[in-house]
């Protein structure tokens, strides 16, 4: 009999997930909570918000749910694992403890430390005046991450001391990103910067290939952070070597220092990478798909997701072929004008069904609702547009010429998706 699953999430990426599932044979229902305007072209959305822990679990209860999957980092670092698991429940994802590695940064530096991992030099501050004492002993450029969860904002990447100074006041003194005014203080690496994901089971992890997301608002990698403007995978340029070398120095230690430290880790790792003249360095640690990496992934995963996801549930990775498509995937985000910053919500979008009558194209839905029978924005990213291709510059082409059928008011993009990747 086919299972019913839930995902929990309103971004691309748990949209991305749901349709994954939903081509399972083993799937029957899919629901999402709460989902977003588009997510309902492949589950049914509950209005349940992704914080409601005890809601969601009575839901799973109520509507005999046989898997549950979380995408964002929230309610992990909230515990819902532990709540779902508590009540019986089958949840993908880490438990409260293992998601420290991404919740708290000075946790997380802390096991590369124990665990060997290469990554930049750093130290932790609390105290206001010593922070600023070490950045001017250091020099810029240096990085100043916020200690806590910000949707990616909290890393400032300060090229003068100026930066360095505005960065520590920002979250030590104004409290602009509402987190504890502690900060992780770390030597600025130069490198091109890759995404990693090994999903695992506490035991076992198994690395998929590689993928590149584009963070900044700007083209060329300008301007200010944001959740991600597009992804591709995989880069070609890193070779299967360096992949080795990763899995190797990075993701088994980290498992195994986590599973020593009586906090194995059940989902993700998603180190962010940084590849050095000196060799790959870790920059931070996720515990969960990025988005919009997760979009490229589903594109290009073969394998069935619900098997894969009870696999890590199980404990049975290590008997688990993970398959995936040949080829590229590619997905470039549609934001609103303004965003990160202040941006307006609610005008009319058309020509998704256009888009995706482009051969491979599939969009994904991020800040999007139904006013009526219209579609509307209602986000600062908007839309994630994907494609795949037996080549990157196919998959990117076929993404583009479809961003080109889709209209809002303020649309916004980065042309340069896989440039650097192309090259
Ligand atoms: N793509 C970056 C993130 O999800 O954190």
């Amino acid at each position: 009999m086919a299972t019913d699953v839930l995902v929990v999430g309103t971004y691309p990426r748990e949209h991305a997930i749901a349709w994954k599932l939903k081509q399972s044979p083993k799937v029957g229902k899919v629901y999402i909570a709460p989902g977003n305007g588009g997510t309902g072209n492949v589950a049914e959305n509950v209005p349940i918000g992704v914080s409601e822990y005890e809601k969601l679990a009575a839901f799973a209860v109520e509507k005999n749910i046989g898997l549950t999957v979380i995408g964002p980092e929230n309610p992990l670092a909230g515990g819902i694992v532990d709540i779902f698991q508590s009540k019986g429940l089958r949840i993908w994802g880490p438990n409260k403890a293992a998601a420290q590695i991404e919740s708290s940064k000075a946790f997380s530096k802390s096991l590369m430390r124990d665990a060997g991992i290469p990554t930049a030099e750093f130290d932790v501050f609390d105290d206001y005046e010593k922070a600023l004492a070490y950045v001017h002993g250091k020099g810029a450029p240096i990085v100043v991450k916020a200690d806590g969860l910000v949707f990616g904002k909290g890393a400032y990447v300060c090229m003068t001391m100026d930066e360095a100074e505005t960065a520590l006041r920002e979250i030590m003194v104004e409290n602009v990103l509402k987190t504890a005014p502690k900060v992780v203080i770390e030597e600025y690496l130069d490198g091109p910067e890759i995404s990693i994901h090994a999903i695992c089971d506490g035991t076992t992890s198994i690395i998929f290939p590689t993928s590149q997301d584009h963070k900044t608002i700007g083209e060329n990698d300008t301007g200010k952070m944001t959740g991600g403007m597009g992804a591709v995978a995989p880069i070609s340029w890193v070779t299967e070597e360096q992949l080795h070398e990763i899995d190797e120095r990075v993701v088994k230690p980290v498992i195994a220092e986590m599973k020593k430290r009586g906090t194995p880790l059940v989902g993700m790792l998603f180190p962010g990478l940084k590849m050095t003249a000196r060799g790959p360095k870790v920059l931070e640690f996720n515990a969960r798909f990025g988005c919009p990496e997760a979009e490229v992934y589903m594109r290009l995963m073969k394998s069935d997701a619900f098997d894969l996801f009870n696999a890590c549930i199980d404990g049975t990775l290590a008997n688990f072929n993970l398959e995936w498509e040949a080829g590229y995937a590619a997905t470039v985000m549609l934001a609103s004008q303004g965003y990160p910053d202040d941006y307006k919500k609610g005008f009319p979008i058309t020509g998704i069904d256009d888009a995706e009558k482009i051969e491979s194209v599939v969009v994904f839905h991020a800040g999007t609702k139904k006013d009526g029978e219209r579609l509307v924005t209602d986000g600062g990213r908007v839309l994630s547009v994907s494609a795949t291709g037996k080549t990157l510059k196919e998959a990117l082409d076929r993404s583009y010429e479809a961003v080109d059928k889709i209209q809002f008011e303020g649309k916004y993009y980065r042309r340069d998706i896989g440039a650097k990747a192309l090259q």
